[in-house]
């Protein structure tokens, strides 16, 4: 497995590195984002739904209680936090399958809860190491799309 890994000094650079990923990632992307509470996960969430387009006046926010949201931009977007998933057969109820294999781009916040560590797409993990300073990294899992390996390059240089 391949992989990358840079450290953002600041919630903004965390957003910044989202945005720029957001602006290049391919449709029928499955984004699996990984790290404890607090990690920065709905921050590198935020980034990469401005940089697909969504309104800016739109807010984004982690799922807690719906599971997922739905954005429109370049690419449908959907944004699940799977934190509060009780039971892995709500994933059914939810149609979650679709959405992750769809024509979409989809972020998995807590995707620990999938119970497949090898799911295919594009990981996410971030770690705290201080207040403001995270590690990320990032490792694609299975076959994944060739732009989508450029564009993660891309933002690690
Ligand atoms: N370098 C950084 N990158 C991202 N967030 C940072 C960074 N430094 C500090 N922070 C702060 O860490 C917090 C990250 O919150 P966020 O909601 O994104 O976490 P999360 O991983 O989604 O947590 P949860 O599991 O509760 O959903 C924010 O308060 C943010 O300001
Ligand atoms: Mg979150």
């Amino acid at each position: 497995m391949v992989s990358w890994s840079v450290v953002s000094t600041g919630e903004l650079e965390t957003l910044e590195l989202g945005k720029k990923l957001g602006q290049l990632l391919p449709q029928s992307t499955l984004v699996l984002l990984q790290g404890d509470l607090g990690a920065g996960k709905t921050v590198f969430a935020r980034g990469v739904a401005r940089g697909l387009g969504v309104d800016p006046e739109i807010p984004i926010t982690s799922p807690t209680f719906t599971l997922m949201n739905h954005y429109s931009a370049r690419h449908d977007l959907y944004h699940f936090d799977l934190y509060r998933l009780s039971d892995p057969d709500e994933l059914i109820e939810l149609g979650f399958d679709e959405y992750a294999f769809g024509s979409g781009v989809a972020l998995v916040e807590w995707p620990e809860k999938l119970e497949n560590n090898e799911t295919p797409g594009l990981w996410v993990n971030l770690q705290r190491i201080d207040d403001e300073k995270r590690e990320i990294e990032f490792s694609l899992q299975g076959d994944v799309d060739s732009q989508l390996v450029t564009a993660v390059e891309k933002i690690c240089q």
